[in-house]
């Protein structure tokens, strides 16, 4: 599978966004699965996949603690497209016992605290997300941040076992809200205050106008650590 996700890397280089979608939908049929934030990307890749086939599995993972906003704009696509975005839920006993240990907002104590709050509430519902899927779609692009240059537009997720397809890989951020303006997708009320990336509401915040988009999620770490390990390897 490793081999196939490069062979695949190299054949779909020069598609567009839209044909990469139709591509793994055809020839994967049934084993594609979006993983949405409900972020300004996915509603672009939720939008591309109910063109081609509705059927398609698009899930998200509540942490339980995501913003009202997000869980609005949840309720708002489901019913837009006529669909039902699959909603993962950390498990309960393993979220009790971190929060009585280490308190509710542990996160902001080290690193160590805030991969073990994403490990639990975000990697493990990943995993299980994606067990019944070989195809697992982002709204990853290159210039979000430091972390994310390199990545390729295929990649084998040995992890998980399954095929990481990126296909905003090379948007830019206008190009993202060109295509939500031009297809009128709903999209979440925070970007207007503010919020040009959305995770969780205690570790997110608002950026000022030409800071780095990426600088008000977890903005108390170094860039480089910025990651909550959906998208790292270790
Ligand atoms: S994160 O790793 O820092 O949280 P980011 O918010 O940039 O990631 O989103 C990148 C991609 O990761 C999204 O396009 C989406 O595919 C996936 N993703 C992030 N958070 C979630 C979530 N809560 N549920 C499902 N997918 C998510
Ligand atoms: Fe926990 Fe914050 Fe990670 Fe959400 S982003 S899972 S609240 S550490």
């Amino acid at each position: 599978m490793e081999k196939l996700a490069k062979e695949l890397c190299e054949k779909l280089k020069d598609y567009t966004a839209q044909e990469i979608i139709r591509y793994f939908i055809v020839d994967f049929d049934g084993k594609v699965g979006l993983a949405t934030s409900l972020g300004a990307e996915d509603q672009v890749l939720t939008e591309m996949i109910c063109k081609v086939d509705k059927l398609t599995k698009i899930f998200t993972l509540d942490t339980g603690r995501v913003f009202p906003e997000t869980y609005d704009l949840l309720e708002k696509t489901n019913k837009h497209y006529q669909i039902n975005i699959e909603v993962y839920f950390p498990n309960t006993g393993k979220v009790e016992e971190m929060v009585n240990k280490k308190g509710i907002n542990l996160f902001y104590e080290s690193i160590e605290n805030r991969k073990e709050c994403c490990g639990i509430r975000k990697i493990e519902p990943l995993k299980r997300a994606l067990s019944d899927i070989d195809v697992w779609v982002t709204g990853i692009r290159k210039d979000q941040s430091v972390t994310r240059f390199f990545t390729p537009l295929v990649e084998w997720d040995e992890g998980n076992k399954v095929i990481k397809v990126n296909p905003l890989l090379k948007w830019s951020e206008k190009d993202v809200w060109a295509y939500i303006n031009d297809n009128n997708i709903p999209y979440n009320a925070l970007h207007d205050k503010g919020f040009p990336s959305i995770g969780c509401q205690p570790c997110t915040r608002a950026v000022k106008k030409g800071e780095d988009i990426r600088s008000g999620r977890w903005w108390w770490e170094e860039p480089e650590h910025k990651e909550c390990g959906l998208h790292t390897k270790d």
